[in-house]
């Protein structure tokens, strides 16, 4: 129902719409807990992009065997499980393999009702734009691993990282989202420039609206960012327009890959008091970043 392109790939077995998965990254932070923990969260977020409910889960770990004791991978294991089970997911196996290079992740297949589906697609002219998170994980986990800011600053990061996106999912799907998608490493442009080209609509973007974690801003005026967020904002320029007020810096902090990062939603404007219930009792943060106008696939900042 649902292939390539989207958050998840949907098929239909007899009455059953499976969201299936996968994503695998390399280490962001030091302590092995808190990194199975993320790439958990991380993982199971495009089954929340859904619209679904993740069920099981299957690891895929590369690791250098000398270098990593099996301490190292069980307290991996652990902050992976835990995270899962946070998720309402079961861990029932997986696959690790010997790579030079550390890297983990997950597939997860889960279940969503077809009236519950979100696709990346099906905005339209009216509807207002909602971000989940703040954005900036690129940025300063890149920044902190240079020793550009104190280490402390990490704090934010990795509890934004670690924070599920399943009360923003189910709050979107309560309030008759439109479509929803998760922002990780093509940043905020490039998730919004594909829900934009899906749904045959323009994006506007109010550029002071959307939420940057502590530092972000300076940092990227100081061109302070991965090289990931170059690479999608040259992707992204062709079909964006800024408006003159949006510095160089803005355009990086809006193009910063994201880990883990949250839902970026469109929303008709009479779901909004819905939504902003199903947010305040699961106690989930989001912000109204712009809307939704007709168009043919542009994002416009301003
Ligand atoms: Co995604
Ligand atoms: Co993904």
């Amino acid at each position: 129902m649902v292939g390539p392109g989207d958050d998840a790939g949907v098929f239909r077995y007899k009455d059953t719409l499976m969201v299936e998965t996968v994503d695998i990254i390399t280490p962001i932070v030091d302590d092995p807990y808190t990194f199975g923990a993320i790439c958990a969260a991380n993982s199971v977020s495009d089954v929340f992009a859904m619209g679904g409910t993740p069920l099981t889960a299957l690891a895929i770990l590369g690791f250098a065997t000398c270098d990593f004791g099996p301490d190292v991978i069980k307290r991996l294991l652990k902050g992976a499980v835990d995270k899962l089970h946070e998720a309402g997911a079961c861990l029932i196996g997986g696959h690790s393999i010997e790579d030079n290079e550390f890297k983990f992740g997950f597939a997860i297949s889960g279940v969503v009702e077809k009236k519950n589906l979100l696709k990346a697609r099906g905005a339209k002219a009216g509807d207002i734009l909602l971000l989940t998170k703040p954005l900036g994980t690129g940025i300063l986990t890149s920044a902190v691993k240079k020793g550009k800011v104190k280490k402390r600053l990490l704090r934010e990061v990795i509890d934004s990282m670690l924070s599920l996106n399943k009360t923003a999912s189910k709050a979107a799907v309560s309030a008759g989202a439109r479509a929803a998608t998760d922002v990780t490493g093509f940043g905020l442009l490039g998730h919004a420039l594909n829900m934009a080209k899906g749904s045959h609509i323009n994006l506007i973007i109010n550029n002071d609206t959307v939420p940057l974690m502590s530092k972000v801003k300076e940092l990227a005026a100081a061109g302070a960012v991965p090289k990931g967020a170059v690479k999608n904002l040259e992707f992204c320029s062709r079909n964006s327009y800024f408006s003159e007020n949006i510095g160089e810096g803005d355009k990086l902090a809006l193009s910063d890959p994201q880990t883990s990062g949250g839902l970026l939603i469109a929303l008709p404007q009479k779901g909004v008091k819905k939504f902003d219930h199903a947010m305040k009792k699961g106690s989930g943060s989001y912000w109204v970043i712009g809307e939704v106008v007709k168009g043919a696939g542009k994002i416009i900042v301003q």
